[in-house]
């Protein structure tokens, strides 16, 4: 199928989120039009800042109150539409058939639309990377498109592993459907540890990675599961992998792409990395928390060798997009000043540093 014709129309679902409210920026900055969808138009805790894009007094975005759970309530949205991101969470992870559903949901939405040719669903590295059992990163360490969590593991269970699992069923619910239809494609975006600036307070809250670096900055932090490294990609960089996708003449129906840059920094060292990229803030750095059981503790060495042994690879979507991927220390740099300036965040300083006035 074709891609979407510049300067066309998206759906964006999950605006008011992180990644979302940058796929939204990057396409206005582009030329395109947008119809934002949220929960809650009438929500300017979430909203605000979507109303403040410049895009939004001309009227070329538009924003939208539509809940994935209502059956029919994109119908309206999608239809005149040339693309739609569809990014946002759904309510339930655990609960399959109600992922399925809603995947239904959107679906008979973009069919119906008559426009809609090519849809980007945003799935997760978790689709790629989630294992039950650690020791098949060893016999599998190579973490690419064709990569999927071993399936055939028992313990791959709904409440175990209920993200990893829905964003697979989303992705394979899609890619049917779009061959089906033969109107439209739907191509699989699965972004790595979003870093990046937050654009309104409270995505704070949210990520969990901008999240984490806000502990961090209020002087408490957590070393993440089973020692892995964080795997990260800026938060713009997403988004414009999104649009590359959508643009893009070189993708195909059911296809996915992972969206890292593949740098891979330890907690530990982003926290220190606070204070190096801006030393005129005087964070005062804090150790690490260790909350893993001991049997797990015992086995830190371990498993930090596995993960570094793991080899990510990004050559597929710098094939197909110009997307390219800048350093972590500008996502963290970045990320710092958007809490502080942004969401007002008061970070723990060294004796003698102080917030300006
Ligand atoms: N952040 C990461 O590092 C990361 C990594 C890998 C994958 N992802 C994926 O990327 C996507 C966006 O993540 P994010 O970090 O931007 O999340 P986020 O900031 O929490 O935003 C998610 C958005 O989903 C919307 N949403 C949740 N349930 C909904 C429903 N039932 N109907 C309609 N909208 C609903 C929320 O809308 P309202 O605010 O309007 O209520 C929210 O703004 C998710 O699919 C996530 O799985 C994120």
């Amino acid at each position: 199928m074709a891609p979407i014709p510049k300067g066309g129309t998206v759906a964006v679902t999950g605006s008011a989120g992180f990644i979302g409210g940058w796929v939204v920026r990057r396409l206005l900055d582009k030329g395109y039009r947008v119809r934002a969808c949220v929960r809650d138009v009438n929500d300017d805790s979430k909203c605000q800042f979507l109303k403040d894009m410049p895009g939004y007094a001309s009227g070329r975005l538009t924003l939208h109150s539509a809940n994935l759970d209502d059956e029919g309530c994109f119908d309206d949205i999608f239809a005149g539409c040339n693309g739609v991101a569809h990014v946002s969470h759904v309510s339930d992870y655990t609960d399959h058939e109600y992922v399925a559903r809603v995947c239904g949901h959107m679906i008979n939405s973009v069919n119906q639309s008559g426009s809609v040719n090519r849809v980007i669903v945003t799935s997760s590295i978790a689709a790629v990377i989630s294992e039950m059992d650690l020791q098949e990163l060893v016999r599998r360490p190579v973490l690419y498109e064709d990569r999927y969590p071993d399936e055939s593991n028992p313990r791959r269970t709904a409440d175990r592993q209920g993200y990893s699992m829905g964003k697979v069923i989303a992705q394979r619910a899609f890619s049917d459907a779009a061959e089906e239809a033969g109107t439209w494609d739907a191509i699989t975006c699965c972004p790595a540890d979003n870093v990046g600036p937050i654009q309104s307070a409270h995505q704070k809250n949210f990520g969990p990675w901008q999240h984490n670096i806000e502990t961090m900055l209020l002087g408490e932090y957590y070393q993440n599961g089973v020692y892995r490294p964080w795997m990260t990609v800026d938060v713009r960089d997403d988004a414009d992998c999104h649009i590359g996708l959508l643009e893009s003449t070189r993708v195909k129906n059911g296809e996915r792409y992972i969206a890292w840059s593949t740098d891979t920094p330890k907690v530990e060292d982003i926290c220190a990395s606070i204070d190096r990229l801006l030393p005129e803030l005087g964070h005062d750095t804090p150790e690490v928390i260790d909350n893993h059981p001991d049997r797990i503790k015992a086995r830190e060495e371990e498993f930090r060798a596995i993960w570094g042994q793991c080899d990510l690879r990004n050559d597929r979507i710098r094939a197909v997009t110009p997307v390219t991927f800048r350093p972590f220390d500008e996502s963290l740099r970045d990320c710092v000043e958007s809490l502080l300036s942004v969401a007002k965040v008061k970070p723990k300083l060294r004796e003698g540093f102080s917030l300006p006035a």
